[in-house]
């Protein structure tokens, strides 16, 4: 496996590959790598025939205040990851590659990112999808791979390819959960030994809305207040949002139906967490 810190290189090694006729996979992170992420390197190495990990905390979509400089950067141990999960190269350039002058070019997805995590993390959408523009760019895979953790990015890079006529697939791999259920996270390191414990009210928040549904109820008004309940046993939680949302459009939903995302976000002590589950509806 190579290591690559400069734009050119990964370029050339990419080029080798597809001269021999190898399908492209890219796997976008920030490093600190744990199962989820591998869950999509593996996916990669499945559906691809080079695999590219690229690791780079992107300054452009944190906003002030938020954990940037604090974000952990093991890079010798995320190379060892990617190296045992099959992966071809690792592309961890530098923040002067990335953005060698003040960036005053940007993609922005209009709509899909006003809402959810949208509202609260203004500019940080922006960030990702202009990143991501930027590692397609310098990568052009067939296939990039995505979490459904982070349920709202994949709907909104997904729309940008597609708007922009972008040349390649986007692969949604599930949400990757601790054995009690917590979706794995790079920031649940932040949590003291009493908040992890509370975070896994979040998932189960997220299983009651999805009893409720299988128990008929199909007010999301209703099912919001139960889940709101549930999560207001966190100890000083700050919950940012409960939403029932129409799983493309991300538009409130009036009654539960097919394709409903059932999406939170809370911020437990020095933690902001997401997560979702996609409902499995009656109709679907
Ligand atoms: P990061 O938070 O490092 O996540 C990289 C990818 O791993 C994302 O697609 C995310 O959804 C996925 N992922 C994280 N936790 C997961 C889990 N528990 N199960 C399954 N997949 C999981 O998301 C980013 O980085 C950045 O915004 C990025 C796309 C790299 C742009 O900078």
């Amino acid at each position: 496996m190579e290591v690559a810190r400069a734009i050119q290189s990964v370029r050339s090694l990419v080029k080798v590959a597809r001269g021999d006729g190898k399908r492209i996979g890219l796997v976008p992170t920030m490093g600190a790598l744990h199962i989820g992420h591998i869950s999509l390197i593996e996916a990669a190495v499945q559906q691809t025939d080079f695999v590219v990990v690229s690791v780079f905390v992107n300054p452009t979509q944190f906003c002030p205040g938020e954990d940037f400089e604090k974000y952990p950067r093991p890079l010798d141990a995320d190379c060892e990851i990617c190296r045992k999960a099959g992966a071809d190269v690792v592309f961890a350039p530098t923040a002067d590659q990335m953005y060698p002058a003040e960036n005053i070019t940007w993609v922005t997805v209009e709509r899909l990112t006003e809402r959810l995590c949208g509202q609260f993390r203004p500019g940080h959408f922006r960030g990702v999808t202009t990143v991501c523009t930027k590692l397609f760019n310098i990568v052009l895979p067939d296939a990039a791979f995505f979490g459904q953790k982070d349920a709202q990015q994949a709907i909104v890079i997904k729309r940008m390819v597609a708007d922009l006529n972008m040349p390649l697939e986007i692969v949604v791999c599930p949400t990757v959960r601790e054995p009690d259920g917590l979706a794995v996270s790079s920031r649940n390191k932040y949590l003291t030994d009493q908040q992890r414990k509370d975070a896994t009210l979040i998932y189960k928040s997220l299983q009651r809305c999805q009893e409720m549904v299988d128990g008929g109820v199909t007010n999301p008004t209703k099912i919001v207040a139960e889940m709101r309940r549930v999560l207001e046993q966190i100890q000083a939680a700050k919950i940012e949002y409960v939403s029932i949302v129409d799983g493309e459009t991300l538009q409130s939903v009036e009654k539960i139906a097919s394709k409903v995302l059932a999406a939170v976000a809370v911020q437990i002590g020095p933690a902001r967490l997401i997560d979702n589950i996609i409902l499995d509806t009656p109709n679907q």
